[in-house]
């Protein structure tokens, strides 16, 4: 076929996508679909689930205590409370009822607050993953809660709202006798939003916890829709860099931020960072950038010069002394490890607390915190690895 005949269908298939994609920008700033874009609560994986049956998404009989939560603003929200499997096999046969076991579980075990990322619910395999990670091989409990809107919970999500579910979740715990000290909150994706303010909160009322880890965060929302890739491959903000202040306008027009960047400064506990480098939803560099944000206090400030182009030599000479006394800063406080094929780890210790970067070389988006090698790392960090009861800081 000539090129000629090519070309007026090459131009329609254009229009029509350029047509569709303006349509799907401009319902990104009405507040309805920017909630459906930025949740996605409304893909209820696995469909049509029985959350009081979680023995059918992988986890074992008698194991999981499926429950309803009530918010403080009394939204109803599913949630399961897995036991560690050092009490779950330390159990008869049949096991009781885990209802009965919850308060023993929480005064023997560290628990692992889970905040789950957007889209599908707290029983979808990926998830379900993390639970057994966490229950067997770091032998936490785990609460695992459905936002508002997500699952079988009522209400609609909100940046407010699934904050206040997520201290919800850590009432609930504190009330069955879990101390805060016992309590490992971890956020992915989405749901790193959630846990950092959760954690800014605690530390503003001066309540102590085991630690905050990010896995797979995003700095804040505005950033995250720059960079964006729809599954994994589709730039969703690029195209909108030939339209001036198009990109600006869709970022003034959010009303979900979770800005966890500005939350940072609050945060006074443990914190690690997670991220795979082959993370197509949300890249890397978003931890780098959060991890930045705690270091900067540590740093010299720099005087970056107004006018470049008017530097003398002299200038210039500053200028750069000052990157590189900021570059020693940065090498003198950091502790940096390599595991060969596995990750890159960077700490400091700040005030008492450490704060930890964890670059993996794999996993990808959903399964970052499902790796043994992470496992061990994110273990040894926050005292879980020996198992039983010692795993309970005195
Ligand atoms: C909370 O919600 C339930 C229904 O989900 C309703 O029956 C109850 O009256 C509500 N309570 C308050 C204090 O609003
Ligand atoms: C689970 O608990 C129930 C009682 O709550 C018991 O009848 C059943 O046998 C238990 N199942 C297993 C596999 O332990």
């Amino acid at each position: 076929m000539a090129i000629s005949n090519l070309l007026p269908s090459a131009r329609t298939a254009f229009a029509i996508w350029g047509g569709l994609y303006a349509i799907a920008i401009g319902l990104l700033t009405t507040p309805y679909f920017q909630r459906h874009t930025i949740y996605l609560n409304a893909l209820r994986f696995p469909w049509g689930a029985e959350y009081h049956l979680p023995h059918k998404y992988g986890l074992s009989p008698n194991k999981t205590f499926p429950f309803q939560l009530t918010t403080s603003d009394n939204e109803t929200l599913g949630s399961w409370f897995i036991l560690s499997d050092d009490l779950y096999q330390s159990l008869p046969v049949p096991a009781p009822n885990p209802e009965s076991l919850v308060s023993e579980a929480c005064r023997q075990y560290p628990t692992i607050l889970f905040l789950h990322g957007n889209a599908a619910t707290r029983a979808y395999s990926a998830r379900v993953q993390h639970y057994s990670a966490f229950t067997s091989r770091l032998h936490a409990n785990v609460l695992a809660i459905d936002y508002r809107g997500f699952a079988e919970s009522t209400g609609q999500p909100s940046e407010e709202g699934l904050i206040l579910d997520a201290r919800a979740a850590w009432d609930w715990l504190i009330e069955q006798g879990a101390k805060g000290t016992d309590i490992l909150i971890v956020g992915h994706s989405l749901g790193t939003g959630v846990s950092a303010n959760l954690a800014a909160q605690l530390s503003d009322e001066n309540i102590a916890y085991r630690g905050v880890v990010l896995m797979s965060p995003f700095s804040s929302i505005s950033e995250l829709l720059k960079t964006y890739n729809i599954f994994g491959l589709i730039p969703l903000m690029k195209p909108l860099h030939m339209i001036p202040y198009a990109a600006n306008a869709i970022t003034w027009a959010l009303a979900h931020k979770f800005d966890t960047l500005s939350a940072v400064p609050r945060i006074k506990g443990e914190v690690m960072i997670v991220h795979a480098e082959n993370d197509w939803d949300i890249p890397y560099e978003h931890s780098e950038v959060l991890f930045n944000a705690f270091l900067e206090k540590h740093l010299p400030a720099i005087d970056v010069p107004r006018t470049p182009s008017e530097l003398s030599n002299q200038d210039w000479s500053s200028f750069s002394a000052q990157i590189d006394q900021r570059k020693d800063a940065k090498s003198r406080l950091l502790r940096h490890t390599e595991i060969e094929h596995l990750a890159v780890v960077d700490e400091f210790t700040d005030s008492s607390r450490d704060v930890t970067l964890v670059l993996l070389r794999q996993g990808g988006h959903d399964y970052v915190g499902t790796q043994e090698g992470f496992q061990d790392i994110l273990g040894a960090k926050f005292g879980l690895v020996r198992g039983g009861k010692h795993a309970i800081k005195e």
